[in-house]
């Protein structure tokens, strides 16, 4: 059968699936108690987010609804490219609703940046930012953050929903690489 991933193409497991589990736990405390009583609408950003979106709406407790938008923008396997295109919008309704956008990752900022602007047009009350990950020494431009997860450095990472050149998003941990900076 084959594997997720070989023991000897990881270099580093960066956070493990208990950690992960745990951040999650935390997270979703955070936002049962900022948003006790608002309507709010939670946007999964794909395909990144989809694992971390999943396992964080089961940590919410209050009444949400949940959406989902796929944004596209890499010209190489770890380089994003400036330009972002929208290739599945939101289908619920957000004018006049508070809107959690759940990123799996923070780079340049240039994604989340586009999505809150676009989502801006549709006036919801509030739009806030829920990333897994952020990499402050790659910002590009300035994105609000309420909640993140963890911090990295300038090192491209893999797993729990985030891929590299399409693979390892099954992956339970998130790792690095060998080889892929
Ligand atoms: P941005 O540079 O902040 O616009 O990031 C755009 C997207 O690139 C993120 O939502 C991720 O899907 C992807 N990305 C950025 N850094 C990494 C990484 O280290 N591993 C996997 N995907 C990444």
């Amino acid at each position: 059968m084959d594997i997720v991933v070989r023991s000897d193409e990881i270099e580093q497991v960066l956070f493990d699936a208990e950690v992960i589990g745990r951040r999650v736990g935390e997270l979703g405390r955070l936002i049962n108690a900022a948003y006790v009583g608002k309507d709010l609408v939670v946007i999964g950003v794909l395909k990144g987010a989809f694992v971390f979106t999943a396992d964080l709406v089961r940590r919410i407790n209050i009444p949400i609804e949940v959406d989902f938008v796929e944004l596209v923008s890499y010209v190489t396997e770890t380089e994003t490219s400036d330009e972002v295109f929208l290739t599945k919008d939101v289908k619920t309704n957000i004018s006049g609703r508070d809107v959690l956008i759940i990123e799996d990752i923070v780079d340049t900022g240039l994604t989340t940046r586009f999505l809150i602007d676009h989502l801006n047009i549709r006036e919801p009350a509030s739009v806030e930012v829920c990333s897994l990950l952020y990499k402050p020494a790659r910002q590009r431009v300035n994105v609000p953050l309420t909640y993140v997860g963890f911090k990295v450095g300038k090192v491209f990472v893999a797993g729990y929903g985030l891929d590299y050149a399409g693979k390892y998003r099954n992956l339970p941990d998130i790792v690095k690489l060998r080889g892929v900076d």
